[in-house]
């Protein structure tokens, strides 16, 4: 199997503020410093992007920025959206697309989020394609095909030259922000099962070379034992990534898991 190297992603969602957020960025880049052989992102609001990346430079890499969304058209009448360009012109790296908030509160389907996914790629940035299914769909035995469908439709019409770029973040909606994560158990069959998916579009060799990353409720306590599941390459965390020194911890488990 090929080796992968772990990923873990601070998606800070709307919080922080101006100083807070270079506050943040200072401390998560002085902390990830250390670790070796884990790759670590920070998702600041769009707004603190162009603040963030001075942050990160001057503290000397160790963290790399993404933005928490984008639009897919270059440029004109889109009030309110954010361009790629724009993102790589504020020193982003990477995108989340599908986003379960961006999907289940802000109501974005399938193909808007193939359609952004594509154009980041186009871009050049390297993208997180979020999947995850609602509590019902869970209790009623539908988390596989959902999952399948996310990808299916996220991945659609993207070159195999491009994989390398996407990582796959699998964040159940009901284990966001809630403080119930799922067990490494069934985190890591939904991570097979995403695979298996990947390998299916892709090949199998595309596919044991794919980060799948595990979200939702991932904290330095529990981390460990999520981080530890065979098809598990990291975490992208919310609430915990605001604290330095939590997300440290859970870069640190991610890192110590291979
Ligand atoms: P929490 O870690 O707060 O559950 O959020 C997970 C998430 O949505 C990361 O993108």
């Amino acid at each position: 199997m090929t080796a992968r190297s772990p990923i873990v992603g601070g998606n800070w969602k709307m919080n922080t503020d101006r100083a807070g957020a270079v506050a943040l960025a200072r401390a998560v880049a002085a902390g990830v410093r250390p670790l070796a052989g884990v790759q670590t992102v920070v998702f600041p609001p769009f707004v603190y992007l162009s603040e963030v990346a001075a942050a990160l430079a001057q503290s000397g890499g160790g963290a790399s920025l993404g933005a928490q969304d984008c639009y897919h058209a270059e440029k004109g009448a889109f009030t309110g959206e954010i361009s790629v360009g724009m993102l790589k012109d504020c020193g982003a790296a990477w995108v989340l697309a599908g986003h379960s908030e961006r999907r289940h509160v802000m109501h974005e389907g399938d193909d808007l989020v193939n359609l952004k996914l594509r154009a980041a790629l186009h871009a050049g940035l390297s993208v997180i394609l979020c999947v995850g299914e609602k509590l019902e769909q869970r209790l009623t035995g539908q988390t596989d095909t959902v999952n399948e469908r996310q990808v299916r439709l996220g991945l659609r019409s993207v070159e195999p030259s491009e994989l390398a770029r996407i990582v796959i973040a699998y964040e159940p909606v009901w284990a966001i922000g809630t403080g119930k994560t799922a067990t490494p158990q069934d985190a890591q069959d939904a991570h097979r099962h995403i695979r298996s998916v990947v390998a299916d579009m892709f090949g199998t060799p595309a596919a044991n070379a794919l980060r799948i990353q595990y979200g939702g409720s991932v904290t330095a306590a529990n981390a460990q034992g999520l981080m530890a599941q065979p098809d598990i390459d990291g975490a992208l965390v919310g609430g915990a990534s605001l604290k330095a020194d939590e997300f440290t911890a859970i870069c640190a488990a991610a890192a110590n898991a291979r």
